[in-house]
């Protein structure tokens, strides 16, 4: 389902609130060049986390799930160059791709980029008592959300946002008998949020150039 005035309103708000981006359209060229698929957030997304991230005066941001690193650069630059994004990737070709973006886009040297399996990354992080993030950005492997939930609060101290990408995935989100894995994984994450006490959350449907899906957003008591 898509109707193409979603990508067109997208094209307006792009045009009145936020202008050309030479970074961020750089980036996205050299991730369809080296063949990354095309699943990075729009550019008002990529300006709402931005903001959110501003909002809650974040000096320390974890992203999980980086691809080409599109997200991570409107993130980076929520960032004082005393701020820190740290954002984890499965994929070392991925991972190399979002290097050069985040270069490319002058805010390098706010990122580190850790390749592996993000569950593995961060159990590591967790036993080396990583200090605690402000921000934290949901947008990898849907099916291990609840584990991403589990140590991103971890991870939090109060107050800290957490954001999910792609929680209504076309309405599928209802269907308790999809057998997308990815449904599955995104509806575990909803029941371990209901009548959770430690979190406080809701989620937005939003249509676009992404077609017609979701952030929850969510605030750790
Ligand atoms: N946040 C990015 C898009 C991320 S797409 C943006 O908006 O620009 C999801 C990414 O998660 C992909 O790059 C994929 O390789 C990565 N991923 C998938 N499974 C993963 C895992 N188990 N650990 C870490 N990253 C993973
Ligand atoms: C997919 C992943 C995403 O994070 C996204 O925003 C859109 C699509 C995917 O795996 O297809
Ligand atoms: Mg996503």
């Amino acid at each position: 389902m898509s109707d193409p005035r979603w990508s067109a309103v997208d094209d307006y708000i792009v045009g009145k609130l936020i202008g050309e981006d030479r970074a961020l359209e750089a980036a996205l060229e050299n991730s369809r060049q080296a063949g990354l698929p095309p699943i990075d957030v729009s550019l008002a997304q990529g300006k709402l986390l931005q903001l959110l991230a501003r909002a809650v005066a974040a000096k320390r941001i974890l992203e999980i799930g980086t691809l080409g690193g599109y997200s991570a650069i409107a993130l980076a630059r929520a960032l004082g160059d005393d701020g820190v994004l740290v954002t984890l990737e499965l994929e070392p070709e991925y991972a190399a791709v979002a290097r050069a973006n985040v270069d490319h886009a002058g805010v390098g040297h706010r990122v580190d980029i850790r390749i592996g399996p993000a569950c593995d990354t961060l159990a590591e992080m967790c036993s080396d008592g990583e200090t605690a993030f402000d921000f934290v950005f949901i947008d990898a492997d849907k099916d291990n959300y609840p584990a991403y939930l589990d140590y991103a609060i971890q991870l939090s101290r109060p107050g800290t946002m957490l954001v999910f990408d792609n929680v209504v995935r076309e309405g599928e989100v209802i269907n308790p008998q999809s057998s997308d894995p990815k449904v599955a994984g995104t509806r575990a994450l909803y029941d371990a949020l209901k009548d959770n006490p430690k979190i406080d959350a809701t989620a937005i449907q939003t249509v676009g150039s992404k077609k017609w899906d979701g952030f929850l957003l969510a605030l750790v008591q």
